[in-house]
């Protein structure tokens, strides 16, 4: 562990806090969150304006090539949350809490939850579940760190959920997930992630919580939105799901960009002029006089 934990000389003034997420929630501003997973996103999402960025538990699936979110670890998350710190300067950084870093026990929850502000310089940490779980974010709170709740579509949850399928589809299912909502926001979640779920529940329970709720598949009537970064850039071509909507190519464009350098490099057009460095000619006549040598002009290709 490092002996500051990065992003902790990130200035006060102007910063997203979790009161800031209230003071939106009482005006009616949307909040923005958006993933991210190293410095140069983190430092991209920061400069755009969001007001969080989750390091989210999606990492296995977007950056780690993982077919679901289960496999992800704990070092794993707190090795990118560490660079995401480093990038971001002004967003709320929301570390996720992946599989098995909370289920098992509250005291590992906590433990867990403070790597994420300790050894990783995040500010709060997010954790999926309802009721069940009302008793993990109190004691996670009470260590004075904030949490955002995870209700509807729970990824880590996906073997029990049968798959990636909307949530509270029915009048009880709804019921449920409002009473999993309204136990979490009474264990002192400071917002609450919605995912997958039909617009009208989404909506009637953000009217019925004091705390904003975030949403994501999960239509226009939440506090915010968060989509994941690969969606929003459009480096993610394997599935769009409905709820996402790609606002770049950069797949594409990523694709083109190498394709061109490749070509360049096989017809020697790379690098030009503008991407060498000389020697003047003294020196470089010196430099052969030096090592009794002189050099095969064949080796040099012109541009
Ligand atoms: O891990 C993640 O990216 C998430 C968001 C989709 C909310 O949990």
């Amino acid at each position: 562990m490092s002996a500051r934990p990065p992003g902790t000389d990130r200035p006060w003034t102007g910063r997203t806090t979790v009161l800031t997420f209230a003071e939106k929630r009482r005006s009616g501003e949307p909040i923005v969150m958006v993933t991210a997973y190293d410095h140069p996103t983190a430092r991209l999402v920061d400069a755009a304006g969001v007001d969080a960025v989750l390091v989210g538990d999606s990492l296995a699936m977007a950056v780690l090539g993982h077919p679901n979110t289960l496999s992800v670890t704990m070092d794993e998350m707190l090795h990118h949350a560490r660079a995401v710190s480093r990038g971001a300067r002004r967003a709320l950084l929301v570390g996720d809490l992946p599989f098995m870093s909370y289920q098992a026990d509250a005291g590992d929850a906590v433990r867990n939850a403070g790597r994420f502000l300790a050894e990783a310089g995040m500010d709060a940490v997010k954790l999926e579940g309802g009721r069940a779980f009302a008793a993990t974010v109190r004691a996670i709170v009470r260590a004075g760190i904030p949490v955002q709740g995870h209700v509807g579509l729970r990824p880590q949850s996906l073997n029990a959920l049968g798959g990636f399928k909307v949530q509270a589809r029915t009048a009880e299912a709804a019921r449920e997930l409002l009473e999993d909502a309204l136990a979490l926001e009474d264990a002192g979640c400071f917002s609450i992630v919605l995912e997958g779920v039909p617009e009208r529940v989404a909506g009637h329970v953000t009217e019925r919580l004091r705390i904003p709720t975030i949403g994501i598949g999960a239509g226009r009537s939440t506090s915010g939105q968060v989509l994941v970064l690969a969606d929003i850039l459009g480096l993610q071509e394997q599935v769009q799901p409905r709820f996402v909507k790609r606002y770049a190519s950069l797949a594409e464009a990523g694709r083109a960009a190498v394709a061109t350098f490749r070509d360049d490099v096989q017809a020697r057009r790379f690098p030009a002029a503008e991407h060498r460095y000389d020697l003047p000619d003294e020196e470089w006549d010196a430099y052969l006089g030096a090592v009794g040598d002189s050099f095969p002009s064949a080796t040099l290709h012109e541009a």
